[in-house]
């Protein structure tokens, strides 16, 4: 498995992959807001890869406000380290373009967060993340 910048060949794989997940929306992950992302900021839509698979993404958002975004593993591949794997790298990443904090809008388990190191804040964006 290895973690690397995506490409425009992987975007039928990752929008499969939100589709799996149930993080896929439409307005927001169209494929040209896709195509216009890999172009610009491929180090901020970062892909796991298995033997030409694509097994995990995640997404970092420089902007206004940072965040993280749809972190998804496949389902054959949880509970290995990737979903921390991945968050560790847009973290990483994020970090090199100045940020220092990122927002993470989430429904999983507080308890998975925590025990990424966010802090919980409320409910809208209820988490943060120090980078
Ligand atoms: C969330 C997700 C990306 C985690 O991926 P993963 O590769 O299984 O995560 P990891 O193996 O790196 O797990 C990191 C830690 O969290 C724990 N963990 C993983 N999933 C968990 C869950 N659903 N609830 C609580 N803890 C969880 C792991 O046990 C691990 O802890 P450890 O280091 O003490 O062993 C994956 O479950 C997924 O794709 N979920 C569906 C998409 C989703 O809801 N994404 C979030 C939207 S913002």
């Amino acid at each position: 498995m290895k973690i690397r910048k995506s490409k425009i060949n992987d975007i039928e794989q990752i929008v499969n992959l939100w589709k799996e997940t149930g993080l896929y929306f439409e307005p927001f992950d169209k494929k040209e807001r896709l195509i216009e992302k890999i172009k610009n900021e491929p180090e901020l839509l970062l892909v796991a890869e298995d033997k030409e698979k694509i097994i995990g993404a995640v997404i970092g958002n420089y902007g206004w406000r940072v965040s993280i975004d749809h972190i998804a593993v496949d389902k054959e591949y949880r509970k290995h380290g990737i979903g921390k794997t991945l968050l560790g790298e847009i973290k990483r990443n994020l970090k090199a373009k100045g940020a220092t904090i990122a927002l993470i809008d989430s429904n999983l388990p507080k308890k998975f967060w925590d025990k990424l190191g966010c802090n919980y804040r409320g409910k809208y964006y209820n988490y943060t993340i120090k980078l």
